[in-house]
C-alpha cells in the first residue's frame, strides 16, 4: 500500500467515526467473511426530509475486523449520511471506501465487508428473532455470539469465499 492510503486507514481505523451501537436503529445488518472470520455491524437510522424523502440521518458500526475495515466503515457512515436507502445500496466498496483511496486488490474484500453489511441492513429479509438464530457454518459464527442482538431484526449474512 502507498504510504498516503496507510496513512488514511491508519488515521481512520485508531480515531473512527461512528463507531458503536445505536439503541433506536431502524435497520441492523451483520455480515462475516469466511475469507478472514472478520465480522462487522451496522445500524442505520433514517428521518425524515420535508421534501418527503426518506434519508440516513445517522449509521454506526462496530467491527471485529482489520484496520482496513474499520477505516472503511468510518468513512462509509459519513458518506451514505442523507443518502435514501436505495442511493446508499447503489453504492460499491470501491465507492464506499474511495475518501481512503483505492485499495490494494488484497484489501478489497474489507471494503465489501461494509458494502454487504449495509445491503444487510438495508434489504428486506426474514427477521430472525433471538429464539430462531440463524445457521451458520462460518468459523466466524463465535464471534457473532459475542455481537449480543438486540432485537429482532437481527439476521448475518455470510460472504461468499
Ligand atoms: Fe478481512 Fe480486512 S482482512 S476484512
Amino acid at each position: 500500500m502507498n504510504n498516503s492510503l496507510t496513512e488514511k486507514i491508519e488515521q481512520a481505523a485508531t480515531s473512527p467515526r461512528n463507531m458503536g451501537e445505536m439503541d433506536s436503529a431502524d435497520a441492523i445488518g451483520t455480515v462475516g467473511s469466511t475469507n478472514c472470520g472478520d465480522m462487522l455491524r451496522l445500524w442505520i437510522k433514517f428521518k425524515d426530509e420535508k421534501d418527503g424523502r426518506r434519508v440516513i440521518d445517522r449509521a454506526t458500526f462496530q467491527s471485529f475486523g482489520c484496520q482496513t475495515a474499520i477505516a472503511v466503515a468510518s468513512v462509509a457512515t459519513e458518506l451514505i449520511r442523507g443518502k435514501t436507502a436505495e442511493e446508499a445500496l447503489s453504492l460499491s466498496g470501491e465507492e464506499l471506501s474511495a475518501p481512503l483511496g483505492a485499495l490494494p486488490p488484497m484489501k478489497i474484500h474489507c471494503a465489501q465487508l461494509v458494502e454487504q453489511a449495509l445491503q444487510s441492513a438495508l434489504t428486506p429479509t426474514t427477521s430472525l428473532s433471538h429464539d430462531n438464530k440463524p445457521s451458520c457454518s462460518s468459523p466466524a459464527s463465535t464471534l457473532s455470539d459475542q455481537l449480543h442482538p438486540q432485537t429482532g431484526k437481527f439476521k448475518i449474512n455470510i460472504l461468499p469465499s
